[in-house]
């Protein structure tokens, strides 16, 4: 059966990345990754993909005008490979609602949290975790999401819970999430390359 064939977008240290790097490893796994793309010249990920032997390229913002020139580049680079699927890993860039368009039903995303709770505009990184602490909630989360116009509101794939504990910091939060992120995202590649979202 064909692979899926994927793009992964990147900004840092690309964890989700290697995540997907080393689910691919399995040669019954029903998806590929061919092409890496970060915002960033100096995201880490760009090493994970280069020590994979994945093609990988930096599409900077900082040298595009604007959002639509810095997409434009974007799909110029994603038009070089068969992409069935783009997956958002730790891109921090919001995408315009012409880009999105263009990939109907065909961009996923992490989102460090149980959406629909803790999500929407500026609710990323370390922020999200702040924001669960600051709540009091028991309990925070992983989502893996297809990606709409509107933030984190794009129908939820696959999802798991963490606890919160009641020393945790930021970084304590956001490690334990990333650690159900790292599982639950080749995982919701696998659901959607099997036809089961
Ligand atoms: C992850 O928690 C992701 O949800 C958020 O950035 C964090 C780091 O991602 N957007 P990665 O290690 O670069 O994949």
């Amino acid at each position: 059966m064909a692979k899926l064939n994927l793009a992964v977008l990147i900004s840092g240290s690309g964890s989700n990345l290697q995540a997907l790097i080393d689910a691919c490893k399995d040669p019954d796994y029903p998806a590929q990754i061919n092409l890496v793309i970060s915002n960033r010249p100096d995201s880490y990920g760009l090493e994970r993909a280069k020590k994979a032997g994945i093609p990988a390229f930096v599409v900077d913002h900082k040298d595009y005008a604007g959002r639509g020139a810095f997409e434009t580049a974007l799909q110029a680079t994603l038009s070089e490979y068969p992409v069935d699927l783009i997956c958002l890993a730790g891109f921090m860039r919001i995408l315009t609602a012409d880009f999105i368009n263009q990939w109907p039903n065909k961009i996923i995303n992490t989102h460090p949290a149980k959406l629909p709770d803790f999500g929407g505009e500026g609710m990323y990184g370390e922020h999200v975790h702040q924001a669960v602490l600051d709540s009091n909630a028991e309990m925070s989360g992983a989502s893996i999401h297809y990606v709409i116009p509107e933030v984190d509101q794009g129908k939820v794939i696959k999802q798991e819970t963490v606890p919160v504990l009641p020393d945790d910091t930021v970084e304590t939060l956001a490690a334990r999430v990333l650690e159900q992120e790292h599982i639950i995202y080749p995982e919701a590649v696998r659901m959607i390359a099997e036809k089961r979202t």
